[in-house]
């Protein structure tokens, strides 16, 4: 599966998104080690608090399948579906995604399967807290 493939898969995810609130739909692909793609949407609750970012939703997936570790992960996402710009992660599925990723984890933002950019976790989350930071 290469970044092309990857960010396509992202776009497919992205017509799911449930998001009546504030229209911006968001669709994420990751990519296990085991070489399974696990894609995510946005779902948005009209008590808004319980929304769930595309990004963790296919975190969320694929951890429950009894995937533990992951190589790279694609998002795109617009208002109504528009990619116009790059998408970039919000601050708790940048934490979600040191749960279970290296600093080396890739991040792919993309406006189309041709324009892309690459960014490593330890880029989007430097000086995180981890549970390096707990356990010994
Ligand atoms: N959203 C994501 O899906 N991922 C992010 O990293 C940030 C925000 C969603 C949540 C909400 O449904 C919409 O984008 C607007 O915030």
């Amino acid at each position: 599966m290469n970044n092309k493939e990857l960010v396509k898969a992202a776009f497919d995810a992205m017509q799911k998104a449930y998001a009546p609130y504030s229209c911006y739909k968001v669709g994420a692909a990751l990519l296990s080690k085991s070489g399974t793609v696990y894609s995510g949407c946005n779902v948005e609750n009209a008590a808004y608090g319980p929304t769930n970012c595309a990004e963790r939703t296919a975190f969320f997936k694929a951890v429950s399948e009894g995937e533990r570790e992951f190589l790279k992960i694609a998002i795109v996402g617009g208002k109504n579906g528009n990619v116009n710009d790059l998408f970039m992660p919000c601050g708790v599925c940048r934490q979600v995604m040191a749960e279970f990723c290296d600093g080396d984890f890739e991040v792919i933002v993309a406006r189309s399967t041709d324009d892309f950019s690459v960014f490593t976790l330890s880029e989007l989350l430097p000086y995180g807290f981890s549970k390096s930071n707990i356990t010994e």
